[in-house]
């Protein structure tokens, strides 16, 4: 009797030592139902932790599935006592049903973006936009994943029965205070979740299964690969299938990337394998790898998880499926990246930061910060482009573009590996690297609400690395030419200057500058001996507020700044 009792002790330890791996149930459409609220859930003894979710769930959301090609309506409802928005994130919708920061849904009031699916089978995912609050509100568990499913993925042999041989996998590494909350600015994170589960284990059959891997962290990338060197395959990347499957023992995911992959458990029956993040792989300055050595008196930011390697998910194999899928096919589908040839334009955004020791300060694009007054860009609709994505700081930044899927063309000249060939919405910049895209503004115009594009780290992007565009009908561009470049390609900085006004000067070429006071009189004109990062001497001027008109190549822009 004693015995029995001792070994059921010891059972209990060792089952609360380790939990299931929650999985959340699937909504299928056309209608969608989801309501945000505030809720709580006991991750640590002492004090609850309240958390955001949605529906039923406690933390994060149920997962919807998405077939491509249907038109589907989502109403959602926002029972939080805060303003809220919910992003399609990879999902290409018109710009009004994106969820961006322009679309806010107050307390209590209800939003319904309804569009037509026309993404690749893949894993995305939902979570709140919200101006600089995306990171408080998607830490507390306000996300959730969207599968989708088309004919081209459905047509191939692979795993795909959601919760048996196919499972979401939300990674979140988080950071909680003393009181058991959690902390936005998480760069002491030491909590994991996946799918909001502590310390998880999955049983899985001993056959080819399936992991919808999303980073839905803050800040932190994850050096993704199994106990072993176990070699698994990568079949999909954010947006789509890879050609061909990619066998491979590693998968480095920043934050908001995502990647499918398929495990052979079939040899594994019986014993357990365990996803892992190699932390000790990753280079300093990437979030995750190990800390930068950092000047005395900074704020600290080191996390127990840097630099070092990780138990993720233990996974269980136990017995096979009935019909399990033992083998995968050795080609996927055919991406097709634009051509580099074809590109209407290239445009250069820099990371850039107040210092270039800052780590944790304010990031920007080009040197300003995200405004929700100030359109960045204006793209003709079916506009092929290549963005230049320049990291001048000491940090990685993971560069997100909403509306459309990209290709990668180069990293710092090189193509990019298998890993990131196929259709992507965040890459990830390492310090001093250069990363060039391409992609082409489909489908959808709108002149009122942009789409953004930004830093993947919420912090980041909270604190104004983050940019606007508009896609519009060409007919947009006749005549009003200059307002879509002036706040595309000319910075006229500080504003307001005292006794000096810079110009950047990106790709135009500038002829010739004019300062004119607001009644139209001309007070300046500065001789223009370089073409680019123009240094105007301003402190002959009055103080007030003045016109700079500056002749391009080919255009006559004008734009106003304040003499202090
Ligand atoms: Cu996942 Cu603009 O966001
Ligand atoms: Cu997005
Ligand atoms: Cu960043």
């Amino acid at each position: 009797m004693k015995k029995i009792i001792i070994l059921f002790l010891f059972i209990t330890i060792k089952v609360s030592a380790q939990n299931a791996l929650f999985v959340p149930d699937t909504l299928l459409g056309p209608f969608y139902n989801l309501t945000m609220h505030q809720d709580s859930v006991q991750f640590f003894p002492g004090n609850i932790s309240h958390t955001y979710a949605f529906n039923s769930y406690h933390y994060l959301g149920p997962t919807l599935i998405f077939y491509r090609g249907s038109h589907i309506n989502i109403t959602v409802n926002n029972a939080l006592n805060d303003t809220t928005t919910v992003h399609w994130h990879g999902i290409h919708v018109p710009a009004v049903a994106d969820g961006g920061p322009y679309s806010e849904i107050m307390p209590g009031a209800t939003w319904n973006p309804s569009f037509i699916v026309m993404d690749n089978a893949a894993t995305y995912w939902y979570h709140p936009h919200t101006h600089m609050k995306t990171a408080e509100q998607a830490i507390k568990g306000a996300a959730g994943l969207i599968i989708v499913r088309d004919n081209t993925e459905s047509a191939l042999v692979l795993p795909r029965k959601y919760g048996i041989d196919d499972f979401p996998i939300i990674v979140q590494s988080q950071q909680y205070d003393s009181m058991n909350q959690a902390m936005p600015l998480g760069m002491q994170d030491s909590t994991l979740l996946v799918n909001g589960t502590q310390n998880p284990y999955l049983n899985a059959p001993a056959q080819m299964v399936r992991l919808r891997l999303l980073n839905a962290s803050g800040e932190r990338t994850f050096n993704f690969g199994f106990t072993g060197n176990m070699p698994f395959y990568q079949i999909a990347s954010d947006g789509g299938l890879l050609d061909t499957p990619y066998l491979t023992t590693r998968i480095r995911l920043a934050p908001g990337e995502r990647a499918e992959v398929v495990l052979n458990l079939t040899p594994y029956i019986g014993t357990s394998v365990n996803l892992m993040s190699y932390g000790s792989e990753l280079p300093i300055g990437i979030q995750g790898g190990p800390t930068m050595p950092m000047p005395p008196g900074s704020p600290p930011m080191d996390s127990p998880l840097n630099g070092v390697d990780y138990n993720i998910l233990q996974i269980n194999v136990i017995a096979q499926t009935m019909n399990p899928v033992t083998t995968i096919p050795t080609t996927l589908t055919t991406n097709t990246p634009y051509p580099e040839v074809s590109a209407n334009r290239t445009r250069t955004i820099r990371f850039t930061a107040d210092s270039a020791m800052v780590m944790d300060g304010s990031f920007y694009f080009n040197d300003s910060s995200f405004s929700m007054m100030r359109i960045d860009y204006r793209i003709p609709i079916n506009s092929v482009e290549i963005w230049k994505l320049v990291n001048e700081t000491m940090v990685a930044h993971p560069f997100h573009l909403h509306d459309m899927q990209f290709f990668i063309l180069d990293r710092n000249g090189a193509l990019p590996n298998a890993s990131e060939a196929g259709r992507k919405d965040v890459v990830l910049v390492p310090p001093g690297d250069s990363v060039r895209f391409i992609t082409k503004f489909t489908d959808y115009t709108d002149s009122i609400t942009p789409y953004m594009f930004h830093c993947h780290i919420l912090m980041h992007e909270d604190d104004g690395m983050m940019g606007s565009f508009l896609v519009l009908d060409s007919s947009a561009f006749i005549g009003i030419n200059e307002l879509g470049i002036r706040n595309e390609e000319l910075r006229v900085y500080p504003n307001p200057a005292t006794n000096e006004l810079r110009i950047r000067n990106y790709e135009l070429g500038i002829k010739e500058v004019k300062i004119f006071t607001i009644m139209g009189e001309a007070v300046l004109q500065p001789t223009i001996k370089q073409l680019s990062n123009l240094t105007i001497d301003i402190s002959s001027l009055a103080k007030g507020i003045y016109f700079i008109q500056i002749k391009t190549q080919n255009q006559l822009l004008t734009t106003k700044f304040i003499k202090q």
